[in-house]
């Protein structure tokens, strides 16, 4: 095994370096402030890595994503968001008897305790589904008990995954005040999430085939994306021993923010302003630049892919298929395909490797499935959940230490306390 060797005010320490099965380098430092009473210093966390994991590995440079070492753009086409679901939790792909039992227990865990209903009266309609979504996956922990036994763990990881679904779609009908649809078990996962959304009961509702193939298609897409914030977030809460519902609950909380999973939603505010403003692309391209205004180009840049997201590729090609086959213009498709060849000509972005991330296309994808804006990252939380969960098991199975960095304090020295009238 070779070693990395630090110099810290002449004296050598000695570490092992770890390499990965891709080949990537770390250099092992857990013994580092035991041995030289100094820590790392790493904001945001570029540089660190916090776990060795065999689930999905990602090459930034290259484009290139893979769970549990299948490529992507090869699950993208051939694969269902439930056998994708089944490989990130289990780590193989399912015979067809696995992948059938484990449907059939995904189809018939999928109602929400009735009493869970009286939740959602308490909400205004205004609320964020993803608020919702995050406090209806806490409060799952109260109906379903956290247990050391692994079969309860495993039928939690499954009723998880069941009825997130029910909880996402019962969201939106509370935010448009429509009555819940109850799941059904002769639809497929994806079929089911799309009657429960839009099925009214004065009608009947046909679950369109192009619709449902594009969104699975996303889910297996957003499915897992290794240690990004909500994950991390994930192997954090959990390492504290907290049961799974509250510990997914934190990481949808961490998805929730628009540099995150909520930037699919700022994307499509974003196109509409610059369409609204007559297509003043510049405008926003300058605004973006300019490091006063806070403003950013939404769906561009990612902490890893620093040539193209793999992700983004496949949405982009997507769009424009499922487009012509649903016969649906949108004039924020022409926007966002004009605005990613200005930004991919512009020396900034140029020079900071700044690319369309996933969420550049996929709220113009969601659009044509008339999801509403403020649903898209319930879908990206719908997608990343197998991923959370692969995530917390292998955490739980590798005993990992409780989650605790330290830091370098750089507040006052001792002072003695002043008494108020003193002050
Ligand atoms: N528009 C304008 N400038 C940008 C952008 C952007 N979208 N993204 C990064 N930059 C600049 C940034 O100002 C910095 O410039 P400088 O070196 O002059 O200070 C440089 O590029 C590096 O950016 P950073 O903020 O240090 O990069 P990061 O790795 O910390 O952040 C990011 C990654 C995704 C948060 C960021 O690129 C961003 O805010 N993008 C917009 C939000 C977005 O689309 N988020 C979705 C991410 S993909 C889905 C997911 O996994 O959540």
């Amino acid at each position: 095994m070779s070693t990395a060797t630090l110099t810290l005010n002449g004296q050598d320490y000695q570490f092992p370096v770890t390499v990965g099965s891709e080949g990537e380098v770390g250099i092992n430092i857990a013994k580092l402030r035991a041995q030289s009473g100094a820590i790392t210093l790493d904001p945001g966390y570029g540089n660190t890595g916090s776990c060795e994991s065999a689930i999905t590995y990602i090459d930034g440079e290259q484009g290139i994503l893979r769970y549990r070492g299948y490529a992507i753009e090869e699950m993208a086409e051939k694969s269902s968001f439930v056998e994708v679901s089944y490989l990130l939790v289990y780590g193989h792909l399912p015979s067809p008897d696995e992948l059938e039992r484990f449907t059939h227990r995904l189809t018939y865990h999928s109602m929400l305790h009735e009493d869970m209903k009286k939740f959602y009266e308490g909400f205004p309609p205004s609320a964020h589904p993803m608020s919702v979504l995050s406090t209806m996956v806490a409060s799952l922990s109260a109906y379903y008990p956290d247990s050391d036994k692994e079969e309860e763990v495993e039928r939690n990881i499954i009723r998880l995954l069941a009825k997130l679904k029910t909880i996402a779609a019962f969201s939106y009908k509370k935010s448009v005040g429509h009555p819940f649809i109850y799941p059904r078990n002769d639809l497929d996962f994806v079929g089911d999430f799309l009657h429960m959304m839009f099925a009214v009961p004065p009608e009947r509702y046909e679950v369109s085939e192009v619709i449902r193939d594009a969104l699975d298609l996303l889910l297996i897409l957003h499915a897992d994306h290794e240690q990004n914030c909500s994950t991390s977030t994930v192997r954090m809460v959990g390492s504290s021993g907290a049961d799974l519902f509250s510990t997914i609950s934190a990481g949808i909380s961490a998805l929730s923010g628009p540099l995150h999973g909520g930037a699919n939603q700022a994307v499509i505010q974003m196109l509409r302003m610059i369409e609204q403003d007559g297509g003043n692309y510049q405008k926003y391209i300058e605004k973006a630049k300019d490091k006063s205004d806070p403003f950013r180009l939404m769906g561009f840049g990612h902490r890893v892919y620093k040539n193209f997201d793999p992700r983004a590729r496949i949405i982009e090609k997507t769009a424009e298929r499922v487009f012509s086959r649903l016969g649906h213009y949108d004039s924020l498709l022409d926007i966002a395909l004009r605005l990613e060849k200005i930004v991919l000509k512009d020396d900034y972005f140029i020079e900071r490797k700044l690319y369309p991330n996933v969420d550049f296309y996929s709220g113009i994808l969601y659009r044509a499935m008339h999801i509403p804006t403020n649903m898209y990252t319930v879908m990206f939380a719908l997608g990343r959940l197998p991923g959370w969960i692969a995530q917390w098991r292998e955490m739980r199975d590798q005993k990992s230490r409780i989650h605790r960095p330290r830091q370098i304090y750089v507040g006052p020295t001792s002072r003695p306390y002043v008494l108020i009238d003193d002050r």
